[in-house]
């Protein structure tokens, strides 16, 4: 009898909700207003989100954007991340969303990830609050990217990991370059020298909390979320015992310490303890992976291009050639790298970096032929315009040559754009321009034909791009 009753509660416990969600989900595909895109909204409850989310090249759309695009154009409704919601592959339509942030969107990430993210990040929040917090961000990367201090940082960074490698013939390069990203970007922010324990601590914290971004949001102790909110819990906790400690330490330290970010936020003032957490955190999570990403597909893509290499090469001889021996890079030497920044911006399209970013519609709006209503969720899809061939010739070709033209960047926006333009790209590139100089000086390498990237949805080399290297000897700068 007990069992019975059992498997009647059961199944009704798996019933009604499916019941309510069916009906639920069919009163709403009525009302949708009739001049909406085409589309589908995909199984009740979870939409098309894991459909959208399936691994592919990261080189490519992805069998469900390619099918959608074809089915329905480039702008679809469908049902993702829990919500209705337009999906648009049309460069003009993502440019106008990112454009009118705060007025007729709103950078609205899943619920799920505000868990991780925490309230104050600049992800999360929005107005006046995005706007202070943003302009902290934004003073520090502005002001930073091209003083001395940053610039030998950087380089000597790029140095000593390179020369790491010496009497190597393999070397699993994104675990090595994620290692350089995470030691420049702590070092910058607090002061922390690579091989310190601390750096270790937040490497390991850091790893576990960008994990939780591409798992499924259970809280139950021992899931990939569960513990990625512990990790951010610990990361913020680390952060607040560097702070107290430099409330107590001299103005000495801070001379040392050559002002570090910590330093120069804290000497502003006006910002609450769990708003600079945020902050460093934000800068950590924009920063570290983003940028180690980057610099694997750049390497990747050289690696099958070697016409590009070569002239990438030859870029950086010209800058060495000029200068002394062992003579650091500056700010004009920077400025001189054309083709290292073509390098850069091809590889954003060709590699999607960030696949789409998330908003929320705040209003009707219509655009063109396009109807978006109010409360939708709103994906303007990067990869879908990167890969658009109306837009690039060859899209699946790493052509860096195609930047020359400079109208390029008008149809190009893997850093995102309006409000929100990503604070960090002029730092990112000034970072991987620098680490280019010496790795193309110095090595030659080859990728295993098994190892590419995906997007999962954050881009993975399937095999860690191993690759084999080889010391260049006809060029010694050093
Ligand atoms: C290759 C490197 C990078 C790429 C491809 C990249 C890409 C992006 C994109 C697409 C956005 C827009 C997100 C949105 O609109 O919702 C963004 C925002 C952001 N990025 Fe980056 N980023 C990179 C490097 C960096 C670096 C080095 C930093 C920090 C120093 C950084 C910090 C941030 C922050 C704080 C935001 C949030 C801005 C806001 O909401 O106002 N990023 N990034």
């Amino acid at each position: 009898m007990e069992a019975q009753l059992l498997s009647i509660v059961l199944a009704l416990s798996f019933a009604i909700p499916t019941l309510y969600f069916l009906v639920l989900h069919n009163l709403l595909s009525k009302q949708q207003p009739r001049n909406l895109p085409h589309g589908t909204m995909g199984w009740p409850i979870c939409g098309e989100t894991l459909t959208l989310l399936k691994p592919h090249r990261s080189n490519s759309m992805g069998t469900f954007l390619q099918q959608h695009c074809s089915r329905y154009g480039k702008v679809f409704k469908s049902h993702l991340f829990g919500s209705p919601a337009i999906v648009s592959c049309d460069n003009e339509l993502n440019m106008f969303i990112l454009q009118n942030e705060g007025k007729l969107f709103q950078a609205s990430y899943p619920k799920a990830m505000h868990g991780i993210l925490g309230n104050f990040s600049l992800l999360v929040v929005s107005r006046d609050l995005h706007k202070k917090l943003r302009n902290v961000v934004v003073s520090f990367t502005g002001s930073s990217k091209s003083t001395p201090a940053f610039l030998a940082l950087v380089e000597n960074l790029s140095i000593s990991k390179i020369d790491s490698w010496a009497g190597c013939k393999e070397i699993p390069f994104c675990k090595e370059v994620r290692e350089f990203a995470l030691n420049l970007i702590v070092k910058q922010l607090l002061s922390i020298e690579p091989g310190e324990p601390q750096a270790f601590k937040i490497l390991e914290d850091f790893r576990t909390y960008m994990k939780g971004f591409i798992s499924l949001p259970v809280y139950i102790p021992g899931t990939p979320y569960a513990n990625a909110v512990k990790a951010r819990a610990r990361l913020s906790s680390t952060v607040r015992e560097i702070i107290k400690e430099r409330e107590k330490g001299s103005v000495d330290e801070v001379l040392i310490r050559e002002g570090d970010f910590l330093d120069v936020i804290l000497s502003k003032g006006g910002l609450m303890d769990e708003e600079i957490v945020s902050i460093v955190l934000d800068i950590l999570l924009g920063g570290y992976e983003t940028t180690a990403t980057l610099i694997s597909l750049i390497v990747y893509f050289l690696g099958h291009s070697p016409i590009a290499f070569q002239t990438l090469k030859e870029e950086h001889q010209a800058i060495r050639k000029i200068k002394k021996d062992g003579e650091p890079l500056n700010w004009e030497d920077y400025q001189k790298m054309d083709f290292t920044s073509n390098v850069i911006y091809e590889a954003m399209r060709c590699g999607n970096v960030v696949k789409f970013v998330h908003r929320k519609a705040l209003k009707d709006v219509k655009f063109k032929e396009y109807w978006i209503p109010s409360g939708w969720k709103v994906l303007p899809m990067f990869t879908g315009a990167h890969m658009d061939p109306s837009l690039h010739d060859n899209p699946s070709e790493f052509n860096p040559w195609r930047w020359t033209d400079k109208a390029m960047s008008k149809k190009v926006m893997p850093f995102g754009g309006g409000p929100r333009l990503c604070p960090g790209a002029e730092l990112a590139k000034v970072e991987i321009s620098f680490f280019l100089h010496h790795l193309v000086l110095n090595y030659r390498w080859k990728t295993k034909a098994d190892d590419f990237p995906v997007a999962y949805p954050y881009v993975e080399f399937t095999r860690g791009l191993l690759l084999e290297i080889e010391r260049n000897t006809d060029d010694t700068w050093k």
